[in-house]
């Protein structure tokens, strides 16, 4: 079965012909107009000038609008139970966002059973689905119990293959007085129970939850048990954690919003992609990170939700898109590239994130007739359609 989606206004590619995996930025944004992109089967068989397009066995008119890469997000965390409303407000009444917060859905996470938690995770995902996100990795890190850990990466292995396992999240109450003894369960027993569904470790590596030797301790037995590090760094203040990720031969430092010259050097030296999160400033009333600096340095950014109850209750990319544009001086095209092929990078993965020939058919249409809309029209819906694997799949 193959479908022509014709009359594209503006058709994203990034495709790695343009360059998308050679550099950052917009160094792979390529974008065609008056497109056309053929879909066979469950990826891109064929993109250019509509006028040249193939046949297909079934046609769709795009009639002006732009088509781009379905959003890739590369950091959310979508197990948990109860909410944080209340915080968030108190937070807009001038009290200062901290890592302590989490202990609070930690209790609630403990306290649900399989089922809310599935439901829960479910809504999200379909919540982010219908928003164009047809990537995302998906975190633990609100058990941090053996069991509660394990049955969190099971849940997410249920809805992709994005799964990490953030035992280290923060050291739970019952641990307030024996952090080594957590960090050991955290690098031992809980990593055994966690890595038969997970394919990434993370740490959050800052103030208030675990320094820059327990994080080491909890990467390294990550990496021996076939994970792949990734980091929450730099979120609330300066420290390790970009230098931490860098020496752990991590896929992605997240957040980055306090960084030295030093880890802007070692971002950029190292490869890493430095994975943004401009949702969490807006609820935390932070300074933004600052992308402009990242990528005139040449490091290669991504953009994600970061998706979770506290410091950041949102899953629309579109809304971090716009927030990287006016408040991290990202042009529209970076954001959009940070947002999709930046994302990939992030996830170490070549099939999405971009529209070339061979890619998985994960594509967003939207109501309107340039990618500069995501941000010109903020908070607006304006995904059309989504494809995932070439299915419509949204809407239903
Ligand atoms: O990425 N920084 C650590 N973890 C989450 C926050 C989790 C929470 O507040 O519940 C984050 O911001
Ligand atoms: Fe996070």
């Amino acid at each position: 079965m193959s479908t022509l989606i014709t009359s594209i206004g503006e058709l994203v590619t990034n495709a790695p012909g343009a360059g998308a995996w050679a550099g950052a930025g917009t160094a792979g944004f390529a974008a065609l107009t008056d497109a056309a992109l053929v879909i066979d089967g469950g990826t891109i068989a064929w993109t250019g000038q509509a006028a040249k397009a193939p046949a297909a066995d079934e046609r769709v008119d795009a009639a002006g609008r732009v088509v781009l890469p379905g959003f890739v997000d590369s950091h959310a965390h979508l197990i948990f139970a109860g909410e944080r409303g209340a915080e968030f407000a108190a937070r807009m009444a001038g009290v200062p966002y901290s890592a302590g917060g989490i202990r609070s859905t930690v209790a609630a996470t403990r306290a649900a059973s399989v089922a809310e938690l599935r439901a829960n995770l479910r809504g999200l995902a379909a919540e982010m689905l219908a928003q164009g996100i047809t990537t995302f990795e998906c975190k633990s890190g609100y058990g941090l119990t053996v069991a509660d850990e394990a049955r969190s990466v099971a849940l997410a292995a249920e809805v992709t293959p994005e799964v990490t396992y953030l035992g280290a999240h923060v050291v739970p109450p019952e641990f307030e007085s024996d952090p080594a003894g957590y960090v050991d369960l955290a690098r031992g027993p809980m990593l055994q129970a966690c890595a038969p569904h997970a394919r990434w470790v993370d740490v959050f590596c800052e103030r208030g939850a675990f320094d820059a030797d327990q994080a080491r301790a909890v990467l390294s037995a990550g990496r021996a048990a076939g994970l792949q590090p990734r980091v929450h760094a730099n979120q609330l203040g300066p420290g390790p954690g970009v230098q931490v990720a860098a020496e752990a031969g991590a896929a992605s430092a997240d957040h980055c919003t306090y960084l030295s010259d030093a880890d802007v050097d070692a971002l950029a030296t190292s490869g890493m992609v430095a994975t943004l999160l401009p949702g969490v400033e807006f609820s935390t009333r932070q300074p933004y990170p600052d992308a402009r600096r990242l990528l005139d340095a040449g490091v290669t950014v991504a953009i994600a939700t970061d998706c979770n109850p506290g410091s950041c209750f949102t899953s629309s990319m579109s809304f971090c898109v716009a927030l990287g544009v006016r408040d991290m001086r990202m042009t529209t095209r970076e954001a959009i590239w940070a947002a999709t092929a930046g994302g990939a990078r992030a996830l170490r993965r070549d099939d999405v994130g971009h529209l070339g020939v061979g890619a998985r058919a994960d594509l967003i249409m939207l109501n309107a007739p340039s990618h500069a809309y995501l941000a010109y029209r903020p908070g607006v819906p304006l995904v059309a359609a989504v494809w995932r694997g070439g299915r419509l799949a949204w809407p239903a």
